[in-house]
């Protein structure tokens, strides 16, 4: 067991190595799709940040959740750092779709787009996973209360429509 884990793990780190690093690299690259530049070197960027988001960006973010997903059931750890650690990533999760939509757009507008500034990229990116880094090496004790009471128990209300006929 302790074998499974060590290699589950090893793979969602690897992943998280490649799919922080492609966050980093890929709005650095995007930026040098230079409106002025010959067609051909124009296609050759464009078709560089193609590959590396389609083939190793996109795969390596696909491993390193479905690893992590396997080391929450592994380790079992259904703890509120942990949730709070998913929310996180979905915001890397909506970073990497926003970085694909820009990647595909240089690509339907030929050179005539320009990308965002690197920044506007970079700094989520590099503040997301960051503050992820932390939760997941500090397991910080958030204790129950991280969402109202309400919400830990059913509140037996009936939804205000009729009943559906069978
Ligand atoms: C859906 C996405 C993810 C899931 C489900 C997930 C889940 C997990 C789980 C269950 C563990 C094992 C924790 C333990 O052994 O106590 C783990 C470890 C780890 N995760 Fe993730 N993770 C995800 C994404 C990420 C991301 C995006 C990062 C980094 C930016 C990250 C960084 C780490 C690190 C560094 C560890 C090792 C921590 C340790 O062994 O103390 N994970 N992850």
């Amino acid at each position: 067991m302790m074998l499974a884990i060590g290699i589950v793990k090893g793979i969602h780190i690897i992943g998280i190595a490649l799919w922080g690093a492609g966050l980093i690299a890929l709005p650095l690259l995007l930026a040098r799709h230079m409106s002025g530049d010959q067609q051909q070197e124009y296609a050759r960027v464009r078709r560089f940040s193609h590959y590396g988001y389609t083939h190793l960006l996109t795969p390596a973010a696909v491993l390193a959740v479905a690893a992590g997903t396997g080391l929450i059931f592994l380790r079992e750890v259904f703890v509120p750092w942990m949730f709070a650690k998913l929310v996180l990533v979905g915001g890397l999760v909506a970073l990497h779709a926003a970085i694909g939509t820009v990647v595909v757009g240089m690509g339907e507008h030929t050179n005539e787009r320009q990308p965002p500034h690197p920044a506007f990229f970079l700094l989520p990116a590099i503040t997301l996973l960051g503050a992820i880094l932390l939760v997941v090496l500090s397991k910080p004790d958030l204790g129950e209360d991280l969402v109202p009471n309400w919400l830990h128990s059913p509140r037996e209300i009936q939804l205000p429509l009729d009943e559906v006929p069978t």
